[in-house]
């Protein structure tokens, strides 16, 4: 019988680690002190956010060197799965405010490599990461020649969920979600607010997920909010959707035995935009992920010691939720050089 699997692998020295990364320098570190609980941690978007090792934040939508790369996946895992991308038939108006609203952004943030013109419906976009020129009519799926929410899925790293207001509460009924941690939309489209967070521990009864359900729903059209959440994913793959499980569940087990541990596991930072669209009054919900390694956290000793305090502090019900129990233990004394 193959040797119990313990939480005390030996680990390599963190101060060999790789040369900074880009990665690290962007990166919304999640931490403001050396515990971590829930909290509805929501601010006014956007606003630039120094850290230890560099900033982010200027910009509500984030594209960085993972761009191409990124968007290539997502196209890949729509091909192979296209339950990934779903619009109930009441959202289609949602979608297209998403492209009117994204857009304009997006080229005034990135004026070197995108441009958007409007003249009444008809629209131009030029999107040179991709090679891409568009003319297309808002409101008109064929203009575009594929489904609207792939198309600006397409367009931004982030994922995109569509929240319905309706009866006082809020309906996930659309979005394009190829990257979520540990949750699928196949399962969640449709579900209400409330129900969608029912696994999440502590929540209901600090009341947290109550309380951000009235505050999106007092969103004025044009608000924009933001928060951030993070876990831990082993490997850079940003697919850790429990359709994909299989694929990535035992990993969470074995890279325990991986003398490389250090490179494998990564913090996994989401920042997540609550936006309520002008004109249909839904509220998008961005969600993009950043993923850097033990190692590439190491290189910024106050971040390296301040996660390894987190994850020795976190209780054990929210480790578990996360899906770090198993190895928290090993990447929290490495960090902390114990
Ligand atoms: C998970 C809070 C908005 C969908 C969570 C978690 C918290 C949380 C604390 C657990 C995260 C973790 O430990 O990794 C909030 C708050 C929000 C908010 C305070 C707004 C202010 C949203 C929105 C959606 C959403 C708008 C839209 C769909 C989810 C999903 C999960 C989650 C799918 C994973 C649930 C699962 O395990 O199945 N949320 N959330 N959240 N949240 Fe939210």
């Amino acid at each position: 019988t193959p040797a119990p699997l313990t939480d005390t692998a030996p680990l390599p020295d963190p101060a060999s680690g790789a040369p900074f990364a880009e990665r690290a320098r962007h990166l919304p570190f999640p931490f403001t002190a050396n515990s971590y609980r829930y909290s509805a941690n929501v601010e006014p978007a956007p606003g630039r956010v120094d850290t230890d090792a560099g900033h982010w934040g200027e910009n509500i939508i984030d594209i960085d060197c993972d761009y191409r790369c990124d968007l290539a996946e997502r196209a890949e895992i729509l091909a192979r799965d296209p339950s990934r991308c779903q619009t109930l038939a009441h959202m289609r108006p949602a979608v297209w405010d998403v492209i009117e609203t994204l857009l304009p952004i997006m080229a005034a943030d990135y004026p070197e490599m995108m441009a958007f013109y409007r003249d009444g419906l008809n629209c131009s976009w030029r999107n040179d990461l991709l090679g891409l020129e568009l003319e297309f009519v808002i409101g008109d799926d064929s203009s575009l020649g594929m489904d609207p929410l792939v198309f600006i899925g397409g367009q931004i790293q982030d994922d995109i969920a569509l929240l319905d207001a309706r009866d006082g509460a809020l309906w996930l009924d659309a979005g394009s979600v190829t990257f979520a941690a540990d949750w699928c939309l196949g399962f969640d489209v449709g579900m209400r607010f409330t129900e969608i967070h029912g696994p999440v521990p502590r929540v209901h009864e600090e009341r947290i997920v109550s309380r951000a359900e009235q505050f999106l729903l007092r969103l004025q059209p044009g608000d924009n909010f933001r928060r951030t959440n993070w876990t831990m994913t082993v490997d850079r793959r940003l697919d850790t959707s429990t359709d994909s499980y299989p694929e990535w569940g035992a990993d969470r087990r074995l890279v325990l035995l991986d003398p490389a541990l250090p490179d494998r596991l990564h913090l996994r930072v989401e920042v997540q935009h609550l936006i309520r669209l002008p004109r249909t009054g839904t509220v998008l919900f961005l969600v993009r992920s950043y993923l850097v390694s033990l190692t590439e956290i190491a290189t910024v000793p106050a971040w390296r010691r301040r996660l390894g305090q987190v994850l020795a502090e976190l209780p054990a019900d929210m480790a578990e939720y996360k899906g770090i129990d198993r190895y928290r233990a090993s990447a929290s004394a490495w960090l902390l050089g114990s």
